[in-house]
């Protein structure tokens, strides 16, 4: 018998090579206690989040923790079954309308995940015979999404406009094509050039779909994301997103204003073949993401933190995936993966939890200390933050 496991033996080797010398496992850690959305007992020490996609802070938002606990006592714990057939409740549609109204836009459909919102969208736009033209650093739910469809897919080096429209002029007259864009890239922190990317796509007769992950609710005027800062909102055909960042909770989605949109409903076999959300989720979502339309100062504030920990890390000495801050992600650059996890493991000593990210989840075979603000990290949160890191950055050579 051929053990199938055994094409990861160089992956367990390099683990084990890494916590032989002691270090915690950075794969491993387990929230004791979650105070807010800053702060966490890990490890019994109280240590500042920088590493949870919480951008807006709305996961203990009261108004949000009521509508999760009124729907669980009022619809129960789950809906033990598909959105096409026992599990659409009146939460599900409450939750799609706070969509439609965030967005101003026709259609919005609720998955059980922002992965399976890709899975799915993906996979059912784009088939066999048709065209998907994607960043090559796209997440790996959008990837999965062409494999599931079983499309031809053209990657184009990263944020390159010039690359897509080549790829684009490649592609054999009449062939369905879908650009898959991101708005902010979440390893890097770094932001589309959407506006251009999205006009190149148009004149070459291309549908557009963009996941706005880590943008949704804090980028844009009212939190739309990427396409909306850069006034290319109308002309995107469809926008993913999930609940696990700014809303706060779990869940995917895709809004659009395609007339035969709803169709999708019932052949997105992500969406058909799989339980709904439990309606306190789904509740939660709604509440949370009506609030984010009101999120204005929240957003200003949480600009606010990126411009001066960004500045506070280069000021340190410390490479950053991106000269300027762009989004709520600042990823801190390593130079290898032991020294990474060695800093890792001294800022959570200090008590901060960062995401420590490795290759291939990292662009170019990069090792990456990401961070990621919350807009109810206070200043003096920040100037802490700062602190840790010099520490950190001190003990561990960085800097
Ligand atoms: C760009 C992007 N799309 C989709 C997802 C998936 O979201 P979810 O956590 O809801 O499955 C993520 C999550 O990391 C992401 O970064």
């Amino acid at each position: 018998m051929s053990d199938l496991l055994s094409k990861f033996d160089p992956l367990i080797a390099q683990r084990e090579a890494l916590l032989s010398t002691g270090l915690t496992d950075p794969f491993n850690l387990v929230m004791e206690k979650v105070e807010s959305p800053t702060v966490a007992i890990c490890n019994g020490k109280r240590t500042i989040l920088l590493g949870t996609y919480n951008y807006m802070g709305m996961t203990f938002d009261p108004d949000v923790i009521a509508a999760g606990k009124k729907a669980l006592d009022e619809f129960g714990s789950g809906t033990t079954g598909s959105r096409v057939l026992n599990g659409t409740y009146a939460t599900h549609k409450a939750c799609e309308d706070a969509l439609k109204d965030f967005y101003a836009m026709d259609h919005a459909m609720v998955f059980s995940t922002g992965y399976q919102a890709n899975l799915g969208i993906i996979s059912t736009l784009a088939g066999k015979d048709d065209y998907i033209v994607l960043d090559i650093d796209s997440h790996a739910s959008i990837y999965d999404g062409c494999a599931l469809g079983n499309a031809e897919v053209v990657p184009f080096r990263h944020n390159d406009i010039e690359a897509l429209e080549k790829r684009l002029k490649r592609i054999p007259e009449g062939a369905g094509k879908l650009v898959v864009l991101e708005g902010v890239y979440s390893m890097l922190g770094d932001v589309a050039p959407l506006k251009e990317m999205v006009a190149v796509s148009k004149a070459n007769g291309a549908m557009v779909l963009v996941d706005e992950a880590h943008s949704m609710g804090f980028i844009g005027e009212h939190g739309r994301g990427v396409a909306e800062a850069q006034g290319v909102i109308d002309d995107v055909d469809f926008i993913i997103g999930t609940f696990s960042k700014s809303v706060g909770t779990v869940g995917g989605f895709c809004v659009s204003n395609h007339p035969k949109f709803e169709i999708l409903r019932l052949v997105c076999r992500p969406y058909v073949f799989t339980a709904s959300l439990p309606p306190s989720v789904v509740a939660t979502a709604a509440t949370s993401i009506r609030k984010l339309m009101h999120g204005a100062d929240k957003r200003a504030h949480l600009w606010e933190n990126s411009r001066r920990l960004h500045a506070g890390l280069k000021q340190l000495g410390f490479t950053l995936g991106t000269e300027e801050p762009q989004s709520a992600i600042i990823a801190v650059i390593m130079p290898d993966l032991e020294t990474g996890a060695a800093m890792w493991e001294a800022l959570l000593n200090e008590g901060l939890y960062v995401n420590l990210a490795r290759p291939p989840a990292t662009p170019a075979g990069k090792t990456l200390l990401r961070c990621s603000l919350c807009a109810e990290h206070s200043a003096e949160q920040v100037g802490e933050i700062l602190a840790m890191f010099g520490a950190a950055g001190r003990a561990t050579g960085c800097i």
